[in-house]
């Protein structure tokens, strides 16, 4: 027999936009909301998700083998977020636990980010704020401080699915920048629609002005970014990272940037998450720095509390998840 839906419980790990709680309510789900805003520790979260149905997280989760094999009962795992790192996605598969992500929704948001730490870098933005907050700034100075333009420049995109093509697309029509990119696969719509050509990683280092991550964090792509790959970097390049702050070394960071080994960099992703706020990295004159926001608008942030709550609503109500992470789920259940 079906179960009604009050009888289902969702945990709802953090405090989310109210949408998606909306829909989980008016579908008659009970739903537990946290509502703290630092996360739930990882053993509140474990004891919690064992009088649970079904999970609805985010990135700050940890949902590794043993938490999955202690809540093995769990329907499904609702990633708010495309990216799904913190997630042991091999074991929930195993186990049979559903994964589904928010796509698509943050797209724009988070290319907007990238373009924007790419403006703000080459234009020591950051910096030249932080001078008159600190009334360090006196006077017009006309050879000081001074920023680099984009206008025609080589951008390199490490990872062009939907968010590189994207943060492609902005470079095009405003700077009518050249892309390059490197990939598993080649993104034959980006070569047709923004003239984008797949290199090697190798070429993709030497040749880009802006390097720009849009990469998943994988076994593959943890610390590629590191000593070896700045070194081939151009000394007048700008480095951004959107994606995860794993995929670059921040220590080797640091040193190209001190070295001069690459001229700048945009970092919306860090290692670790908060940054601390002694890096060197917060008082360097081409560094940008922001706290994890690509997808942090009010309209992106709604839409994925929506999706991550259909993807919920999918299972119990249609036995389908609109985006599934794991397919090959359904060959275990
Ligand atoms: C944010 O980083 C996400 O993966 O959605």
């Amino acid at each position: 027999m079906k179960r009604s839906t009050e009888s289902i419980k969702i945990l709802v790990t953090r405090v989310f936009p109210k949408a998606g709680m909306e829909l989980l309510k008016a579908e008659g789900f009970s739903v537990t909301e946290w509502n703290k805003e630092q996360p739930m520790t990882y053993t509140e979260m474990l004891e919690a998700a064992k009088n649970h149905d079904a999970l609805f997280c985010t990135l700050t989760d940890k949902i590794d083998s043993t938490f999955l094999r202690e809540c093995n009962h769990l329907k499904i795992v609702s990633q708010f977020g495309v990216g799904y790192d913190n997630i042991d996605v091999k074991e929930a598969t195993r186990l049979g636990i559903p994964v589904g992500n928010t796509p698509d929704v943050l797209t724009e948001a988070t290319a907007d980010i990238a373009f924007g730490l790419m403006v703000a870098t080459s234009r020591k933005m950051f910096y030249m704020h932080k001078l008159i907050q600190n009334s360090e700034w006196k006077t017009f100075t006309p050879n000081a401080h001074l920023g680099i333009e984009l206008r025609g420049k080589t951008l390199g995109i490490f990872g062009l699915g939907r968010i590189g093509f994207e943060m492609a697309r902005l470079c095009k029509a405003a700077y009518n920048m050249k892309i390059i990119y490197h990939n598993r696969t080649r993104n034959m719509q980006a070569e047709a629609k923004l003239d984008a050509h797949f290199v090697s990683f190798n070429e993709l280092l030497e040749r880009s002005d802006v390097l720009s991550l849009h990469c998943a964090l994988s076994e593959e792509t943890n610390g590629v970014f590191n000593k070896e790959a700045f070194g081939k970097m151009k000394p007048t390049s700008i480095f951004i990272n959107t994606s995860r702050g794993l995929v670059h070394n921040e220590i080797d960071l640091i040193e190209a940037l001190r070295s001069g080994q690459i001229w700048g960099a945009g970092l919306d992703v860090t290692n670790p998450e908060p940054m601390h706020p002694d890096n060197p990295l917060l008082s360097m004159e081409n560094v940008s720095v922001l706290p994890h926001i690509g997808s942090g608008t009010e309209e992106t942030r709604g839409k994925m509390s929506v999706l991550a709550a259909e993807n919920i609503i999918g299972i119990y109500k249609y036995g389908i998840i609109p985006h599934l992470v794991n397919p090959d789920v359904l060959k275990e259940r």
